[in-house]
């Protein structure tokens, strides 16, 4: 009896637990200036608790029909290292069936909105992300599982025909509060 109270105690503290998410830097970095490159990659803070990021990159080798995505979590303990995901998915084939990949699904989930990426290959045009918030990456991240506090790199390696292109860095700060 006093296990299943602690049992539902605890379901119901899990339910409550609010991710918070800040983010702290965001960089783009063009490997290859032939292939792609970007106008502009900033992190915007309008005010303490609204922060968004934005980016452009042209390609300048269009149409693209082949892109493979290596995203990675990263924490930072001493220094950052890998924490749980590295995973690479074909991106023409994950935007035709996203459910084949969830843990891709789910990020792609949190900028899907803000970028004109959505839809299937080829890219013929320069891709944008606009004003994707805090907020908006809480929101998503809020529908799974917390993860635990802590400083956080998500790092993707954009490749296209086989070669990596670019590198997006984004950095964030969760705090969970209950
Ligand atoms: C970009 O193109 C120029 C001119 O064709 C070439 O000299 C240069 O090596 C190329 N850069 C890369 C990174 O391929
Ligand atoms: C921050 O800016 C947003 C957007 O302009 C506004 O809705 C919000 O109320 C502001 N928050 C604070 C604490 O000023
Ligand atoms: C994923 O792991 C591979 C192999 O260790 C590494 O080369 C790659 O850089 C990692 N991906 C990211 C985005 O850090
Ligand atoms: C864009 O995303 C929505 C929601 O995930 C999806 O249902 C739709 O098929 C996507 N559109 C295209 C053109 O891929």
């Amino acid at each position: 009896m006093i296990f299943s109270v602690g049992f539902l105690v605890t379901i119901f503290l899990i339910r409550k637990v609010h991710s918070l998410v800040e983010i702290t830097n965001f960089e783009c970095e063009s490997l290859d200036r032939n292939f792609s490159d970007f106008e502009y990659c900033r992190l915007k803070s309008v005010n303490r608790t609204y922060k968004y990021i934005s980016l452009k990159v042209h390609l300048f080798q269009t149409p693209v029909n082949q892109i493979k995505v290596n995203t990675a979590i990263y924490k930072r303990l001493n220094g950052y290292k890998p924490f749980l995901y590295n995973v690479t998915v074909d991106g023409c084939k994950f935007i035709k069936n996203q459910n084949s990949n969830p843990v891709t699904k789910f990020i792609f989930g949190v900028f899907k909105d803000a970028t004109n990426m959505n839809h299937s290959c080829p890219y013929d045009h320069d891709i944008i992300m606009e004003k994707l918030s805090a907020e908006s990456i809480n929101f998503q991240i809020t529908k799974i599982l917390p993860f635990p506090e802590g400083k956080y790199m998500v790092k993707m390696n954009w490749f296209a025909y086989d070669i990596n292109r670019a590198i997006i860095r984004l950095y964030i700060t969760l705090t969970n509060s209950i």
